[in-house]
């Protein structure tokens, strides 16, 4: 199976996490844990990658390496502007990483993770704080994924951060003090497993503010090995508080393929990256010279649901017109190289399949009730794991989200499909392993489909990418 193109692989072996997601310098800045040495997960490094657009990546020389307190685990970026850390010259800007270090298991085999910082006034080069850890592990093993930002109404620097079964949220006049101020949960999510990766943000509806809070949850196969929950409340600095309760959990995505999502500091929108990938098989996936890849960027909004309550809606960031190489209506054919289908359903039931002629076929269908059915037992290599046998690593069936229907959007690059339905209300990212390209396309029921192909794009390397391993 190809590389994406507008998706971000690392430049050799393995990725999951996006990390330090943040605008600086003039333009995108996507770390990525990466272990460089293998294909499958390991001692964790952070990659690097930069980007005028979030679309074309060009690879960094790898940014933080293991070191005596541990390898380095999921982290995010900040701007200190007023240098409140100390860390800069007071002159140039200050771009500052949280990130937990994983140390060596105790005797019992736990790993007591900490919390570390590292910086930059360049945007290329990093230096680990003198005085890692900054916060100490709190007495649970897993205690990570630092997400930090500052937070004006109360002037302080917050980071939330997982700690088993909850979110733990810590304050801070300058990134290297910590405080804890309260947690959420346990007892939040009917979904059980680890708690990974959160963050925590405002978004606005109809001129109110509500936070958003974000944990990926690494569960078991019942509830799809890893998903990404939400929880919508209301956030004093101090305290989460969730003000939406629904009967079911609320999920991100609903396919089986999205987890430890993170949003971008220091944009204007809200944009979310998110490890294309399922932890159960991530590492089986059928690759060669890489292994895992970033989903697209996501511009998150909230609108009302059918119920009338706040809900989380996720649609791609418009590619770069420059990357478009046609656009018209869609025929019976698709290319090799990424595309895109733009549909607005006039009758709620159509179906929609991707075909190639090894007899490996994607289905997608709606009922008239608006029932999603997404089928990719027939998509191709599907034996790679276990779990794939099971149903719900099948096929999927998501009901509507919002009252009436409205966009649709249906992007595929490399192995990456992601569905963003009705105004990015439903969202599905599956990963396909066709034997060969699909370059057929069936529709039925639907009328004025667009499509639009993409030129090809490979990630240029970076020139040395060990360039910084002795600093
Ligand atoms: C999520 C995660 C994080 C951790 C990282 C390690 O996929 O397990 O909790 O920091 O991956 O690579």
């Amino acid at each position: 199976m190809k590389r994406p193109h507008y998706r971000l692989t690392a430049w050799q072996n393995w990725t999951n996490d996006p990390n330090g997601l943040i605008y600086a310098f003039g333009r995108y800045h996507a770390f990525y844990q990466h272990h460089p040495y293998d294909r499958h997960w390991g001692p964790m490094h952070w990659g690097h990658a930069t980007s005028p657009d979030l679309y074309r990546w060009t690879q960094q020389p790898i940014a933080l390496y293991p070191d005596e307190n541990g390898t380095c685990f999921s982290g995010s970026a900040v701007f200190d502007s007023a240098n409140s850390s100390g860390l800069g010259d007071g002159e140039r800007p200050l771009l500052v990483l949280m990130y937990t270090s994983h140390p060596e298991a105790d005797a019992d085999g736990r790993h007591y993770e900490t919390q570390s910082l590292a910086w930059s006034q360049d945007g290329e080069t990093f230096k680990k704080y003198a005085g890692n850890p900054v916060i100490p592990n709190n007495g649970v093993p897993d205690f990570r994924d630092p997400k930090v930002f500052w937070h004006a109404p109360s002037a302080a620097w917050v980071c939330v951060l997982a700690a088993y079964d909850r979110v733990a949220i810590y304050r801070s006049p300058n990134l290297i003090d910590w405080t804890h101020a309260s947690d959420f949960g346990p007892g939040q999510s009917t979904i059980p497993g680890v708690w990974e990766c959160p963050d925590l943000f405002p978004l606005e509806l109809e001129g109110q503010t509500h936070w958003v809070l974000l944990v990926s949850i690494a569960s078991d196969a019942a509830h799809g090995r890893g998903v990404v929950q939400y929880f919508i409340g209301d956030f004093d600095g101090h305290l989460f508080t969730r003000s939406v309760t629904t009967a079911q959990p609320r999920l991100l995505d609903q396919g089986n393929d999205l987890y430890a999502v993170q949003t971008f500091a220091n944009t204007e929108a809200r944009i979310l990256l998110g490890w294309a990938a399922n932890p159960g098989y991530a590492g089986d996936t059928p690759t060669t010279g890489f292994c895992g890849q970033l989903s697209a960027p996501r511009l998150l909004s909230l609108y009302r649901d059918a119920n009338g309550r706040p809900a989380l809606a996720a649609r791609p960031v418009p590619m770069p017109p420059d990357t478009i190489a046609t656009t018209g209506p869609a025929t019976t054919e698709l290319p090799a190289t990424p595309w895109q289908l733009d549909f607005t359903p006039t009758d709620p039931a159509f179906s929609l399949e991707l075909y190639n002629h090894a007899g490996e076929y994607l289905s997608l269908m709606q009922s008239s009730t608006r029932l999603l059915t997404l089928d990719r037992s027939h998509s191709g290599d599907m034996s790679y794991s276990p779990l794939l046998e099971l149903p719900q690593f099948r096929r999927r069936e998501v009901a509507p989200r919002t009252a009436t229907p409205g966009h649709w959007q249906i992007t595929l690059d490399g192995p990456l499909l992601e569905i963003y339905a009705d105004d990015g209300s439903r969202v599905l990212t599956q990963l396909v392993y066709p034997s060969q390209p699909y370059t057929g396309l069936r529709l039925e029921g639907l009328t004025d489909v667009n499509l639009t192909v993409f030129h090809p794009y490979t990630i240029p390397q970076a020139a040395d990418p060990f360039l910084f391993r002795k600093s």
